[in-house]
């Protein structure tokens, strides 16, 4: 039977006896996999790579080496979040790198967004790559692999696939939520203790603020990006919006316009805010915010965050609009 393909006998993992069961198999499939071996496994803090590593912390504990990239391109307070949950409240081996200025200096003045997305991705691998090196010992490869990207790997969106790491890296992989669909690895997720906001954060794409701060990156338009996505973020949690929008962020494009702030010209980016519905990312809906809330986010980013001074919305549907930006 191919591995990689779900058996129609398979239930859906719908509630919490059902992860238990689940969970309870893997940890059993993943200690005979493993042995007494090391698991090497990039942890970004998105969902699926935190549901491994959780599942593999009790599987095999320090057995386990998480690493954590942060690219400089993450939302406000992920990779503290990551610190905070992985290497503190569940003890796990964490190494965390920041690679911060090595993103920024090598994506300075690169404006197209292929070039910009590749650049990301070659990077993460290296870094990975030197990381790995450094280590000894590590004879698995964990990857948060999800079954739709088994069924979308066969063409649709391959591009998206920032993280795949080189074949030379002949390690043996551990992939144990390959056959299951997102709603289920929340549910898995949740059973393994992992915080609610963490299990069910929205999409978040691997190159990150990379591809929303449009054009080519400065590290002062990709703060005010980040404070204005961290304040609409704030205010969709606040109004409950976050527990129905699909995805919901802020793009900044490199252009300012004019403006006044205490009584003096004020040039400033403007803040794009997106906010899609969808089932699968293929198509999307433009979600209708009400306008005291949109009010209220563009009063706090233009008074809060140095460098915008305009709020705009995306009505675009995809199609033709993709969800991101570039
Ligand atoms: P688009 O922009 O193609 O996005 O309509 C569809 C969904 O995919 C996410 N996305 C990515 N996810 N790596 C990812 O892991 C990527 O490079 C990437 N690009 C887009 C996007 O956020 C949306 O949810």
């Amino acid at each position: 039977m191919d591995s990689n393909v779900r058996p129609e006998s398979m239930q859906r993992i719908t509630n919490p006896q059902l992860a238990q069961a689940f969970i309870e198999e893997q940890v059993a499939a993943i200690r005979a996999q493993v042995g007494d071996g090391k698991v090497l496994l990039a942890l970004s803090g998105g969902v699926d790579s935190s549901v491994v590593a959780a599942l593999l912390i009790k599987a095999i504990g320090k057995q386990l080496v998480c690493v954590h990239v942060n690219h400089g391109l993450m939302r406000k307070g992920e990779s503290e979040d990551v610190i905070k949950v992985f290497g503190e409240a569940l003890d796990a081996n964490l190494i965390y790198i920041d690679a911060t200025d090595r993103y920024l200096d090598l994506l300075a003045g690169v404006a197209e967004p292929e070039r910009k997305r590749k650049i990301i991705g070659e990077e993460f691998i290296k870094i990975f790559d030197e990381e790995a090196r450094k280590l000894s010992g590590i004879s698995f490869l964990a990857q948060g692999t999800i079954y739709p990207d088994i069924i979308e790997s066969k063409g649709v969106k391959a591009h998206h696939n920032v993280g795949g790491l080189p074949e030379e890296m002949a390690m043996e992989l551990v992939e144990p939520v390959k056959l299951l669909y997102k709603d289920e690895v929340r549910v898995v997720g949740e059973a393994l203790g992992l915080p609610h906001h963490m299990v069910y954060r929205q999409p978040f794409p691997g190159p990150g603020l990379g591809v929303r701060c449009l054009g080519a990156i400065t590290r002062d338009r990709l703060n005010a990006l980040r404070e204005a996505d961290a304040i609409l973020r704030e205010e969709f949690a606040k109004s409950g919006l976050a527990e129905h929008v699909w995805q919901f962020f802020v793009a900044v494009p490199d252009f300012k316009s004019v403006g006044v702030r205490d009584g003096k010209r004020y040039e400033g980016w403007p803040a794009i805010i997106r906010a899609v519905n969808t089932v699968d990312a293929m198509t999307a809906t433009i979600e209708e915010i009400p306008y005291p809330i949109l009010h209220k986010i563009t009063n706090r980013i233009t008074s809060e965050v140095e460098g915008i001074n305009r709020v705009c919305l995306d009505l675009t549907p995809k199609p033709i609009g993709t969800i991101e930006w570039e």
